[in-house]
């Protein structure tokens, strides 16, 4: 069993585990990457003021996230595809993130279905919906995950047409793989991954296979992706969507003040400041660098959580003392899952609440929640000194 220290390390196994078609779908931004790599790098920016003799005794990371107890301000974003990084990946992580005390939300573009997460599971999860055209699905989706019981619906808005992502084409990504002699010569590097993804019946969209019209087999999948995603989408719609649920609904997607501004009147409990891990609009700012602005314009008003480029700790801690209630962590998820199921994930939120833990104290708090910017040294024009 190699020293795990750091997500660094789980990536590094991930990359010798996993398929290069599965790995370059996870660690891709859109055209040139500009937006992906900023995400975090950004994060490099902010710095942290170092507070002596303050009694460090009885910390504490534990916050809620609309409403739901968590054991620190981190929850799974919704990825899709997880079950091929790891056979069961979606299952796996979700046992991982609910002994955890964090929750795991569940894509619609996932391997394991909804029913199958909730059979696996104990704890409810959240449901990720995209925003698709066809009204009889969207009801049915979120039927399933109401009868599945999860306790929070994530409508992700900034998915109405994809960013191209130039590996994704070049490496021809399908689920599961096409054998072509380019994929049969990397699998056949990636054995131990091959054996357990023969053992599980589950190789397919569970979501969406068998459930949307016209998709029976997987080969009409892609298909069908580009055309139900819904490119009319606007407010009204993302209203009646809203409606569609009960519990809490948090919409996730949003980089821009007057978004923030218009999500906040339509009935949600809280925003994702994201630009979906710089896999959309490449050359938009990154997460961390909108959040101030954002939090100022609507924190009174609506819980704003933050995602796109966390890798450590000490990032989350950054968040939250920006003014993030909660953040969510996509790849760092992924590297723990692809490089040893789900201990990886499990080991992956170890590192981060470690990491999250210690440095509260090294900044002198003894709370999650008297983070603030106080904690934080800000360069000047961090957060843009635009051209209006
Ligand atoms: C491989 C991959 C697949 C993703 N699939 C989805 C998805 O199905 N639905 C969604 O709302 N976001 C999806 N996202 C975006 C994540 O939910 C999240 O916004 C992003 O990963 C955060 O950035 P990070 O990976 O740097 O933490 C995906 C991200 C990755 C890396």
């Amino acid at each position: 069993m190699p020293v795990i220290t750091e997500i660094e390390d789980l990536k590094r196994i991930y990359k010798r585990r996993v398929p290069k078609m599965f790995y370059d779908y996870a660690e891709t931004g859109s055209w040139t990457e500009q937006t992906f790599r900023e995400n975090s790098s950004d994060f490099d920016k902010l710095r942290l003021r170092q507070r002596i003799a303050v009694d460090m005794t009885g910390r504490n990371t534990a916050t809620k996230m609309v409403g739901q107890d968590v054991s620190m301000p981190v929850a799974l974003a919704p990825v899709g595809l997880t079950g091929m990084q790891h056979a069961d990946g979606e299952i796996l992580a979700a046992k991982a993130a609910e002994k955890f005390g964090v929750p795991f939300t569940l894509s619609t573009m996932s391997i394991c279905s909804i029913e199958d997460v909730a059979e696996n599971t104990e704890k409810p999860f959240w449901f990720q919906v995209y925003t698709l055209k066809d009204d009889d699905f969207m009801r049915r989706l979120v039927d399933r995950a109401k009868a599945a019981n999860c306790s929070a619906l994530v409508i992700t808005v900034d998915l109405q047409i994809m960013g191209q992502r130039h590996k994704d084409l070049k490496n021809g990504l399908s689920a599961p793989p096409k054998l072509t002699l380019r994929s049969m010569a990397n699998l056949a590097t990636k054995v131990p991954w091959g054996l357990e993804m023969l053992q599980t019946k589950r190789r397919f969209f569970g979501n969406i296979v068998g459930h949307a019209k016209g998709v029976s087999d997987p080969a009409s999948l892609s298909s069908w992706t580009a055309e139900a995603f819904d490119h009319s989408l606007d407010w009204e719609r993302i209203k009646f969507l809203r409606s569609l649920w009960d519990g809490p609904v948090i919409l996730k997607g949003i980089l821009d003040v007057e978004d923030a501004k218009m999500a906040a009147n339509v009935g949600a409990d809280a925003i994702v400041v994201s630009n979906h891990g710089g896999r959309q609009l490449d050359g938009a700012l990154s997460s961390i660098r909108m959040l101030s602005s954002i939090v100022e314009a609507v924190g009174d008003k609506i819980e704003v959580h933050l995602d796109s480029g966390i890798r450590s700790g000490q990032d989350v801690l950054k968040a939250i003392a920006m003014g993030a209630k909660g953040t969510y962590i996509g790849r760092a998820f992924v590297y723990g899952l692809g490089a040893m199921g789900e201990k990886g994930v499990t080991k992956a939120l170890e590192t981060i609440h470690k990491e999250l833990d210690t440095t509260m104290a090294l900044c002198g708090r003894r709370d999650v929640h008297d983070l603030d910017r106080s904690n934080l040294l800000i360069p000047k024009g961090f957060e843009g000194d635009w051209v209006e």
